[in-house]
């Protein structure tokens, strides 16, 4: 059984980076698309709980230690259009539901590094799964020494009369992966994003040994099934 944290979705979020709050028509406007987001999070949410399910069954391992999920909020998502160069996002919203792919975004956190891998395979060859785009951070880490898998991918929702591809962001974590980010997030996040080049330094360092940590349980795991 995977464990789970319930969509973070707070319906009455309509606050913007401001502080302000959105003027009726908008509100429902986005009272229209939200359930398109949180449909399409339920989608792939059963996706991977399936897949976790069938490689236990099958008497593998479980791979996933950790799920949690959310609907990216209004101002946080306004916020990323500006930075997408979209001018006016509250008028643009076609645009801003063509380009901002992480409105809906799953968190899986596996045990070791090559679950992270071949967990998006079955994932990303499944019939109605379409691939957007892979961003391997694990690979080629970010400045800040963030390491992660991120994969989008739109899944079909049928309605009566329609049917829409939503996008979803995955980012696939190891645990120690998740450890750093979660806690690097919280430090820069009370520093405004801000710290100094020997703490960023620093940062680099524990990712770098965390790293270190995750290939080598990675080996004695490797090692132990052979034995
Ligand atoms: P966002 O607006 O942040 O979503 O930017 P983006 O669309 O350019 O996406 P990117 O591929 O940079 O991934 C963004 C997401 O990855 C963030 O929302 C975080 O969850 C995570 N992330 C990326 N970089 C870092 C980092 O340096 N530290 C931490 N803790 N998380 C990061
Ligand atoms: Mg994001």
């Amino acid at each position: 059984m995977i464990k789970k944290k319930t969509p973070n979705v707070d319906l009455n979020d309509y606050t913007l980076p401001d502080g302000t709050m959105l003027d009726e028509q908008v509100r429902k406007e986005i009272d229209e698309i939200r359930p398109i987001y949180q449909a399409a999070l339920r989608e792939v949410i059963t996706k991977i709980e399936i897949l976790d399910d069938d490689l236990q069954r099958k008497n593998y391992y479980v791979p996933i230690h950790y799920m949690e999920s959310r609907i990216k909020s209004v101002a946080s998502t306004i916020e990323k259009a500006e930075r997408y160069g979209i001018l006016d996002p509250i008028s643009n919203i076609d645009k801003v539901k063509d380009q901002i792919k992480d409105i809906a975004g799953v968190r899986v956190v596996c045990k070791y590094i090559d679950n992270l891998y071949y967990f998006s395979e079955y994932l990303i060859k499944q019939d109605n799964v379409e691939l957007v785009c892979i961003k391997d951070y694990c690979k080629t880490p970010k400045k800040s020494g963030y390491r992660s898998l991120h994969v989008v991918i739109k899944v079909p929702i049928y309605y009566l009369d329609r049917t829409l591809y939503v996008p979803v962001e995955i980012q696939f974590r190891t645990i120690a992966m998740d450890t750093w980010a979660s806690l690097e997030h919280e430090l820069k996040y009370k520093n405004k994003g801000q710290v100094s080049e020997e703490m960023h330094e620093r940062l680099i360092d524990c990712a770098n040994k965390l790293l270190e940590i995750d290939v080598q349980m990675e080996e004695i795991r490797k090692t132990i099934i052979k034995e």
